[in-house]
């Protein structure tokens, strides 16, 4: 562990001569003066008088030249689609990827976007995605892009929040074999919504025409036509390059404000460190550009390191079959696979021995990265086997926008331990801390926290609530930053995330707030009260499971109320909620001062040993809801 220890102890020890030093792989305008501005925690803000254009970073210096870029990449290729569901794979070189951002930035411009202004994204993973949000860094727009398994009403919320100039959707996505229209969606929000955007730009997918509302909407291809190429704008190092709404525990999501400067110097590190790529290289990241591993690791991360990202629109299975990612790897030789533990859970669910993996040439990877939940271990020890590369757990989050935890494989290969994300990422110090903020005894769970400052790249702020950041993030425990997983570190300082402590649940790897469930099961005029909680789930890791409690004398039988309120979970949050189970009881159990006992409940689901609390108000209750849950 000699080099990694090095590397990691000087990034703690002298964080501004580290990040300093990795700053000089970034092209900017104005270099900086000073590394970190630390003079008002935890409102830390990295390079704070450097200039640059994010979009140059990742597009321009590759094609033109810059400092740190001396070789040009223009003819090499940037971004692969690759779309089994459109039966497309189409190919941009750096140079036209460049040119296709300049020009869209040119078309958003003549909508009247200019630098600061907001750009809300719902589109579909397709090429004018990518080229959106470079667009709006290109010019200095805030972009944020909403994933698009989300329904209407949650749109509604995040268009509210960022009052965008424009909204840039398509007229459909597709989600397997089904053509979903995204355009009747964006109308509904924009009923929903208080904020009114000066246009839509809406791209017309060959499967599908959206009606236009010709005082608001025009389609992609007129908003581009003539357009003349933007340069790229100058910003400062902290000016917001975009916001990310993530789920808090309550209905209002968290909109997650990214810098630029902290931003491409610490995924330009990452690139190089954590996944051990270099210019040239490709690097695909099997998620979405509605989530943060699609913003880092599709979009910013591999471009500003000059490698080759892959878009892809599909599954991991079904699209045709549990073979499409070892097809991807094959036909576009990709050295570095990034996705979720489910998504592999899905292939092996299909095909356990791995028979359509032994068809593809897969003698390119060299390295596979999972994200977004806990790597168990069978999944672990199947791809192990099955791919005879490093299998590299490492552990996240929306708001740090790269990876706390995780095996540096750029710098050192550490040994491997099936179930732990490995030992904490240069830049980043960890804390296991009890109830009263004491740290406890190795190996012991607790809650885990990052010692402040967090480094470059790690989120400004929450968008327009500096007091919720602070409130939900430094208050808890004054110095830290609070992740809101619970884990443990063990003997070599090897940490094991184990789950939210909080009221977040991860489905399928996609983020969700069991608070925000809450709301929308508590809405319905038949519920009194209800309990959202997560429960383990073979495929998805966990699923939303509702406990709700009648009003008195509602006549609605109790299984056609659950059948409305999964549907109502669908209408409001949208189908990524995975919402498939409500369960109506006669009482939810409690504490004698009221609080729902929520991990008592995920306990007996879950069909753990529990032990109620001392503080329980009825203990026969648990009975009844043990066999609710039989049912
Ligand atoms: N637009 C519209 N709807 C979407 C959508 C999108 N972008 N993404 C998902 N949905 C819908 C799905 O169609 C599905 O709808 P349904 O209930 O009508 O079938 C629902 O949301 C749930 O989606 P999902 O959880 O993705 O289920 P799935 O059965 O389609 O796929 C997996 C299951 C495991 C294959 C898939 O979830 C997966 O690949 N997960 C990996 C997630 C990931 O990469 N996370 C990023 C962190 S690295
Ligand atoms: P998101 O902000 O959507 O990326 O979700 C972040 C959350 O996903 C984290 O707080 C964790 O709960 C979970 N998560 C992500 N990666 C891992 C991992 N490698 N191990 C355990 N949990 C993870």
């Amino acid at each position: 562990m000699g080099v990694f220890n090095d590397t990691y102890t000087r990034s703690i020890d002298d964080p501004t001569g580290f990040w300093g030093d990795a700053a000089t792989a970034i092209h900017w305008e104005k270099a900086p003066s000073q590394v970190l501005d630390d003079t008002s925690p935890p409102f830390y803000r990295w390079f704070p008088d450097g200039r640059l254009n994010t979009c140059f970073n990742a597009l321009d210096r590759w094609v033109d030249g810059g400092d740190g870029a001396d070789e040009t990449r223009g003819e090499q290729l940037a971004l692969v689609y690759d779309s089994p569901v459109t039966d497309t794979v189409c190919r941009y070189t750096y140079r036209e990827l460049r040119d296709e951002v300049a020009v869209f930035a040119g078309a958003l411009v003549r909508l009247g976007v200019a630098k600061g202004d907001r750009v809300v994204a719902y589109m579909p993973m397709v090429p004018e995605a990518v080229i959106t949000m470079l667009a709006c860094a290109r010019i200095g727009a805030v972009h944020s892009v909403v994933f698009g398994g989300f329904a209407p009403a949650e749109l509604a919320l995040r268009i509210d929040d960022a009052t965008p100039k424009v909204i840039v959707s398509a007229s459909c996505g597709i989600e397997g074999t089904r053509v979903l229209e995204y355009k009747p969606l964006l109308d509904e929000a924009l009923q929903i919504a208080t904020h009114k955007p000066d246009a839509c730009v809406i791209l017309q997918r060959p499967m599908v025409a959206a009606t236009l509302h010709a005082e608001r909407d025009l389609d992609w291809a007129t908003a581009i036509k003539d357009a003349h190429p933007a340069p790229c704008v100058e910003v400062g190092s902290s000016d917001p390059l975009y916001i990310l709404y993530t789920s808090g525990t309550t209905g209002k999501p968290k909109g997650v404000v990214r810098d630029n400067g902290g931003h491409a110097v610490a995924l330009r590190w990452s690139m190089e460190n954590v996944y051990g790529v270099s210019p040239g290289d490709v690097y695909w990241a099997a998620s979405d550009v509605g989530w943060v591993v699609g913003h880092s690791y599709i979009v910013y991360g591999p471009l500003l390191a000059g490698c080759t990202s892959i878009l892809y629109e599909g599954k991991p299975v079904g699209t045709p079959d549990a073979g499409a990612f070892w097809r991807v790897i094959a036909d576009h030789a990709v050295e570095v696979l990034f996705t979720a533990p489910t998504a592999l859970r899905a292939v092996k669910k299909e095909d356990a021995a791995g028979v359509l993996c032994q068809q593809y040439d897969l003698s390119s990877l060299r390295a596979l990265f999972l994200a977004g939940e806990r790597t168990d271990p069978d999944t672990y020890h199947w791809a192990c086997e099955l791919l005879a590369v490093p299998v590299i757990d490492h552990w996240w989050q929306t708001e740090t926008g790269w990876a706390i935890a995780g095996n540096c494989l750029g710098i050192e290969k550490l040994p491997i331990k099936p179930g732990s994300s490995a030992h904490a990422v240069p830049g980043y110090q960890l804390g296991i801390l009890d109830e009263a903020g004491q740290e406890v005894p190795g190996g012991e769970d607790g809650a885990v926290v990052v010692r402040l400052p967090l480094p470059p790249g790690a989120f400004l702020t929450i968008w327009q609530d500096d007091e919720r950041f602070v409130q939900s993030y430094f208050s808890r425990y004054p110095g830290w930053y609070l992740t809101g997983d619970g884990g443990r570190v063990d003997e070599d300082n090897y940490l094991s995330v184990m789950g939210r402590i909080d009221d977040v649940i991860n489905v399928a790897g996609h983020r969700l707030s069991t608070g925000a469930m809450e709301e929308v099961l508590a809405a319905h005029p038949g519920v009194a009260e209800c309990a959202v909680i997560g429960i383990a789930d073979a495929l998805r890791g966990q699923v939303p499971l509702g406990l709700v409690v009648l009003k008195m004398g509602v006549v609605e039988s109790p299984a056609s109320i659950e059948a409305e309120l999964i549907q109502l979970m669908r209408d409001k949050i949208g189908p990524v909620a995975s919402f498939k189970r409500a369960i109506v009881v006669q009482r939810l159990p409690k504490t004698r001062s009221g609080k729902i006992l929520r991990a008592t409940m995920r306990a007996i689901a879950d069909g753990h040993a529990y032990q109620p609390p001392s503080t329980i108000d009825d203990p026969a209750i648990l009975d009844e809801i043990s066999a609710a849950l039989q049912t």
